[in-house]
């Protein structure tokens, strides 16, 4: 059986890497733990909590001696010196910006797992850490925000007066983002979002924003993330955030893009024309910042009065809800590791997340992974701006639709006119239902395509029951018609199996979607 140890993190890192909750499921996959006293003492989990869960409570060199440690913060060098030869190393790395820590993990022939480099696809949603702790930090980037506000978030009408409510801006809507959307619209503000990907509209307006277009093509990435700004996106959005400075009292930034500096949205003049009492929290602020004048880890208060929040910890802010999310990251990505269950870790590089995360195996240097391709956007070839499509489907012109319209109403007329009775009337009901659906399905939002796509399939089912009915009618026309029916709805049944099948095999095993 082997060890994990779980060891507590440096004065300030106020998350552990394991909960009460996390440890009988670790012990479920075959391990013994271990854990360092007082290590989940900054998020509340007492040391008998997790001995009545399962655990041992050692001291530090116990604990860092354990054939795996897991952990949450980068290893110190003296950490990195505490462990066991050959040991298994999994936290927290960012193996990107600390090529060093990856040289001093390989020095000392450890296998070192990042969470931090955990794919954005699907089947790895389970484990991915940056997406837990990017929710939470949002959360709390509008509970800080609100409170250095000076005023409610939500409007009132009181004996005393009628108080306004609250206007938030919401610059970048990925996780982070959408979290701060989410929380700051049910407090009550008035919340408006951007973000270079259109497609993030739907989510924002599901949650209570109002999303701001930018109306200039973005390029898409197949990687989950956005990609850089072109300068006419950027000139368009400087605009947009000027006249919103102007008029929203808080601004929560996110933007960020991958392996590059954060993009610097709001400037110095945005800043000054805030009002007095206005609040910005810098989400970015450790990859250089998205707001002119916010300092990494500080509040800094302008001359116009604005504070300014760049606080870096915001996840470990809410350390008992942190850390159960991470442990729970990390416990998913040990049953992955662990197939037999038998408390025996194993690597298996054919698969993508595996790989990914693999940072030094027993002391080999594996990072940068390949890259890990998913569709979470259509990788779109930027339109160049101004320039009119050439595939762009023309529209109908108005004399096409006329006569469209007249000619389908000869139809009916016609068809009314002369047909044996009571096909007129089946036929009146069939072009309504036409007319009615067209409307209906169409303005449809995508997010709900999918149960759309359930109701179309019940209704197939009525179809194939009420045509089976009639399939033995005198009429050979009526026989026809049946048949026809009964294929029809068929397909769509089928159809329906068919893309249930794909949509689950996107997350099993071995599939990269
Ligand atoms: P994400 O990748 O899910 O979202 C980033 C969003 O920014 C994307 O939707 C992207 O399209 C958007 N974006 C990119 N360029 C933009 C631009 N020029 N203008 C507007 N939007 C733009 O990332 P996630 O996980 O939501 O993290 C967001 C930020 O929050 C990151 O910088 C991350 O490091 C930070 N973070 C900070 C914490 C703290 O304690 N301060 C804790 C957790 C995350």
């Amino acid at each position: 059986m082997t060890r994990i140890g779980i060891v507590a993190e440096r004065p300030g890192e106020s998350r552990v890497a394991a909960t009460p909750t996390t440890v009988p499921k670790i012990i479920a996959l075959g391990y013994e733990v271990v854990v360092e006293t007082e290590a989940g003492a900054a998020s509340s989990f007492p040391d008998a909590a997790f001995a009545a869960a399962g655990a041992t409570i050692v001291d530090g060199d116990a604990a860092w001696s354990s054939p795996i440690v897991l952990k949450v913060e980068p290893p110190t060098r003296g950490e990195i010196d505490r462990l066991a030869d050959g040991a298994t190393l999994i936290g927290l790395l960012s193996p990107a910006l600390r090529p060093d820590l990856v040289e001093a993990l390989a020095t000392r022939g450890i296998t070192a797992i990042a969470m931090d480099a955990v794919p954005r696809i699907s089947r790895a949603q389970s484990m991915d850490v940056l997406s837990s702790m990017a929710n939470i930090a949002g959360y709390r980037a509008v509970v800080e925000a609100a409170n250095e506000f000076g005023r409610f978030f939500t409007g009132q009408v009181t004996a005393a007066g009628k108080v306004p409510p609250a206007k938030v801006l919401v610059a970048g809507a990925g996780v982070a983002g959408l979290a701060a959307i989410g929380a700051a619209s049910s407090l009550g503000a008035i919340v408006r979002a951007t973000d270079p990907r259109p497609e993030v509209g739907d989510q924002v307006a599901s949650i209570g924003g109002t999303y701001l277009p930018v109306d200039v093509v973005v390029e898409q990435s197949t990687d989950g993330y956005a990609k850089a700004t072109s300068e006419a996106y950027d000139r368009r959005a400087a605009e947009i955030y000027s006249e919103q400075a102007a008029d929203v009292d808080i601004i929560i930034t996110t933007a960020l893009i991958p392996g590059r500096a954060a993009p610097r949205l709001i400037t110095e003049a945005d800043v000054a024309t805030m009002k007095p009492g206005s609040v910005i929290v810098d989400m970015a602020a450790a990859q250089g910042g998205n707001v002119a004048g916010s300092v990494a880890g500080e509040r800094v208060v302008t001359a116009n009065g604005v504070t300014i929040l760049g606080y870096t910890d915001l996840a470990g802010r809410l350390p008992q809800q942190a850390s159960q999310l991470y442990g729970t990251n990390l416990l998913n990505l040990l049953k992955l590791l662990t197939p037999g269950k038998d408390g025996a870790l194993s690597l298996d590089f054919d698969d993508i997340v595996q790989r990914s995360v693999t940072v030094v195996r027993a002391g080999a240097v594996t990072w940068p992974p390949p890259p890990a391709q998913v569709s979470a956007a259509k990788p779109a070839t930027p339109e160049p701006v101004g320039a009119s499509s050439q595939t762009a489907k023309k529209p109908m012109s108005a004399a096409a639709k006329s006569g469209l319209i007249a000619a389908g109403i000869a139809a009916l007329f016609l068809v009314c006119a002369f047909a044996p009775a009571p096909l007129p009337q089946h036929f009146l009901v069939l072009t309504l239902s036409v007319v009615v659906g067209f409307y209906v399905i169409g303005h449809v939002a995508h997010a709900l395509h999918t149960p759309l796509m359930s109701v179309t399939n019940a209704i197939s089912g009525i179809i194939v029951v009420g045509a089976m009915v009639q399939i033995t009618a005198p009429s050979l026309a009526v026989q026809l018609l049946a048949a026809l029916a009964v294929l029809l709805a068929s397909i769509n049944i089928f159809g329906g199996f068919a893309v249930t099948r794909r949509m689950l095999a996107m997350f099993s095993k071995g599939d990269a979607q």
